[in-house]
């Protein structure tokens, strides 16, 4: 299977995990937008979307829909969403696409989370894909300086503004073997919005694309 077969076939098999009625949480890249195409045939068994970026809330409104705002729903059953690597304990890197401070938001109202993903991305150890963090720009220097004191090689990702108007800094060269750890040192770094580690609030059920089908880890 293509690596864009397997990531429509996560996708659809993530429809099966979609309880009737419920308000659904969805990520964003090119993974979550094959389930959103798929979500638009059941979307007359669902409430509404919560969206975790205005490009995946732009998909969800040309499919008809409805896009919920979050601060006026006190439940959300599952979150959708693909990963840019993520390990057998389904902790994830996550932010490629830019969307990690709303998609960890979703993520941390969400009952449950359902990683969508091709093969490519189930690692051993995270940290081979550049970790992204969102900063606020005043602060990018800073942050800059303090990520290599714990040995990273941040890059400002050039020409990208994130939907909350902040910078992206991309760290190259970690081998990431405490991801717990390492995403609440990242997060007391002063300028900091969020980092791309989702550990703390990993996944509960991978639905990973493979040549062979679909395989569930949780
Ligand atoms: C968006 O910010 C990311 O977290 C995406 O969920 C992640 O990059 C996966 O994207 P693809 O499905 O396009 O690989």
């Amino acid at each position: 299977m293509a690596q864009n077969e397997q990531k429509q076939a996560a996708a659809q098999a993530a429809i099966q995990h979609i309880p009737v009625g419920c308000i659904v949480g969805v990520g964003t890249g090119s993974t979550a937008n094959y389930f959103i195409d798929e979500l638009a045939k059941i979307k007359h068994k669902i409430e509404g979307a919560i969206a975790s970026s205005d490009a995946t809330a732009q998909r969800l409104k040309h499919h008809g829909i409805e896009v919920l705002d979050l601060n006026n729903i006190n439940d959300l059953p599952v979150y959708v969403d693909g990963a840019d690597e993520i390990t057998e304990h389904l902790h994830m890197i996550k932010g490629g696409g830019g969307a990690l401070t709303r998609e960890k938001i979703v993520a941390a109202i969400a009952r449950k989370f359902i990683c969508i993903a091709d093969q490519s991305k189930l690692v051993n150890i995270l940290g081979n894909f550049p970790l992204p963090i969102e900063v606020i720009p005043m602060a990018r220097s800073y942050v800059a300086r303090e990520i290599a004191l714990i040995g990273g090689q941040p890059a400002l990702r050039q020409g990208f503004t994130t939907d909350n108007g902040n910078v992206i800094l991309d760290i190259h060269g970690l081998q990431i073997m405490n991801p717990v750890e390492l995403e609440a040192t990242l997060n007391q770094i002063t300028g900091v919005v969020t980092n791309g580690l989702f550990a703390k609030r990993g996944a509960n059920t991978l639905l990973l694309g493979t040549d062979s089908g679909v395989r569930t880890i949780t």
